[in-house]
């Protein structure tokens, strides 16, 4: 067993994506800066990260990414108008953003791939192990899945993937992972990992969802890895050869997950977490109940 005696606070979040299942929303505005109820997903991400006590993020963006800079940013003339209003609710708000984590930003000026995105966090990231957060996967604070990993890391070594077990009619959605039984707590061995395997080629039904944490090995095989599927540097691939050197652990995943990245679960998530908001929630659900019951007498008509 490894011990890793530096405390990894280090999280690289790719968004140079261009988000084009959300368009038109996403023509000139980041997908990352789509709005869950009031908040936009990137801040539930990176919120997330904090709270695993990864205080230092790097985002990996692209072309049109600056409102995501300027999320995290001051915007002295809100706050200076909303002090003069005394206006000190919202005003937390507009800054709860600002002083989250240290945000850093590099450019991946031509997108190939997530290994690539990846790759392109080495200078910042050094050698220490460090995490990486995918936005369109939202994790439910109340099922700290990022925590746990960091501590699998920091108790074995190597790295580790996240997993949910997936009907065998969507594996092919997702990276996938051959697994053997580790431990206790839903942990497991990684013996070998598929991106987006053909229908019916599966090794298994676990999937692997958007969070890693990673030793500082993948940037090296990062560098040789040919592209693959889609004709893209795949993070999965790199993730292989560790995994076939016995140096990634996986934990399987049960808790609540929203895929903000489709549609349809987008506004699924939009409504459940409306639903559970102290502010707006007994509201919400009585129209929510009064809306159904008239889908239920009437299915055709659109409630008000
Ligand atoms: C990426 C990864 C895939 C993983 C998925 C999780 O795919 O390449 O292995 O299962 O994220 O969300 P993407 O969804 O970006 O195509």
């Amino acid at each position: 067993m490894q011990t890793n005696p530096t405390r990894l606070n280090k999280a690289v979040i790719p968004v140079a994506g261009l988000g084009t299942r959300f368009l038109p929303a996403t023509k000139s505005t980041p997908k990352e800066m789509l709005p869950v109820v009031d908040k936009p997903a990137i801040q539930y991400v990176v919120e997330e990260a904090v709270s695993a006590g990864l205080l230092d993020v790097l985002m990996v963006t692209g072309r049109n990414k600056r409102p995501l800079e300027d999320h995290f940013d001051r915007n002295y003339e809100l706050e200076d108008m909303l002090l003069r209003k005394g206006d000190t609710e919202r005003l937390a708000q507009v800054c709860a953003s600002t002083d989250l984590a240290d945000v850093h930003y590099v450019r991946q000026g031509d997108p190939r791939g997530l290994g690539h995105a990846v790759l392109c966090a080495a200078s910042h990231v050094g050698d220490e192990p460090f995490a990486v957060l995918l936005g369109d996967d939202l994790i439910d604070p109340r099922d700290p899945l990022l925590a746990r990993m960091v501590e699998v890391q920091a108790r074995y070594g190597g790295s580790v993937v996240a997993l949910i077990e997936v009907p065998a009619d969507r594996i092919h959605l997702y990276g996938c992972a051959d697994v053997r039984p580790a431990g206790p707590d839903g942990l497991v061995r990684v013996v070998d990992l598929v991106e987006k395997p053909d229908p019916g080629t599966a090794p298994s039904g676990y999937a692997v969802i958007g969070r890693y944490v990673l030793a500082p090995e993948i940037f090296g095989v990062l560098q040789r890895t040919a592209p693959g599927r889609g004709g893209e540097i795949q993070l999965t691939d790199a993730l292989r050869e560790l995994a076939r050197c016995g140096e990634v652990r996986g934990v399987v995943f049960e808790g609540r997950r929203y895929d903000t990245g489709d549609r349809a679960e987008y506004l699924r998530t939009t409504v459940r977490l409306a639903c559970e908001r102290t502010d707006l929630g007994e509201d919400f659900r009585s129209w929510l109940r009064e809306f159904v019951e008239s889908e239920l007498r009437s299915p055709q008509s659109v409630g008000g």
